[in-house]
């Protein structure tokens, strides 16, 4: 059994007076019967874990460099996520991929090293418009899911994210059959990379998540849970999408 996990990214939103969220959204859910994770700024990571507690949401990096230590000025590393209170870190998210020039080598170096230091890294793959409409959406989240996987994976080491480029932050998300083939078609693929171990990976979609679509995106096979950008930034709007996957 996979333990669904509802995700948020805040990319680059959060001042401390967003920690005010963080309390609205475990005041909402203080027996959590699926996995709640935010993915908030580095800056607010430690506040943030002051501001969780004992409550079981976890926290996650959004980045982080593949090296343990060292003169990588302005970058974060593993270990600083851990010592913060993150237990997860997202890697080549399609920002990252874009923005920063992040080939699937230097994600999956970064994965060694979130795994060294006992983090869990959510993957992040997905194609662009132009990809799609060119028939290569399974080509290249296949390449891009065989050169981002850490050396002899396991499943406690790996969350796999589906975000469709152009479904993040468009309001445009996929429909029920184009999500179904992309996460069947990546669990095929994952279990030919492990083996059985493969059943245990947690496959997220991403995309323009919000509580009007979660519970009919939630029903999809193969689809474990959400990776939500702007609708995990207030507990008004990321709540309904837990309950959402809490009734999937
Ligand atoms: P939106 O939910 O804002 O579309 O962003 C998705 C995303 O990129 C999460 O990582």
């Amino acid at each position: 059994m996979r333990h669904k996990l509802a995700a948020g990214n805040w990319k680059m939103n959060g001042l401390s007076g967003d920690l005010a969220e963080i309390e609205a959204l475990i005041a909402a859910h203080p027996a959590p019967k699926v996995e709640m994770l935010i993915c908030p700024p580095a800056t607010l990571l430690s506040r943030m874990a002051d501001t969780v507690g004992d409550h079981p949401l976890h926290l996650g990096g959004q980045d982080c460099h593949a090296a343990p230590d060292g003169a990588n000025t302005g970058d974060i590393s593993a270990a600083m996520l851990v010592d913060a209170g993150a237990r997860y870190v997202i890697l080549g998210h399609s920002e990252r991929r874009t923005d920063h020039g992040e080939t699937d080598a230097v994600v999956k170096a970064k994965a060694e090293a979130a795994r060294t230091e006992g983090l869990v890294s959510v993957i992040c793959v997905g194609e662009t418009l132009a990809e799609r409409e060119a028939g290569e959406t399974l080509g290249l989240v296949g390449r891009q899911l065989a050169g981002s996987l850490p050396d002899a994976p396991i499943a406690a080491d790996v969350v796999i994210a589906y975000e469709p480029v152009w479904a993040i932050g468009t309001g445009k998300a996929p429909t029920s059959d184009q999500i179904a083939e992309v996460h069947g078609f990546l669990r095929a693929e994952i279990k030919r990379h492990m083996g059985v171990e493969g059943d245990g990976v947690r496959i997220l979609y991403g995309g323009s998540v919000k509580a009007g679509n979660a519970a009919e995106i939630f029903a999809i096979p193969d689809v474990d849970g959400a990776l939500v950008g702007g609708a995990s930034l207030t507990a008004g709007d990321f709540s309904p999408i837990v309950t959402a996957l809490e009734n999937a």
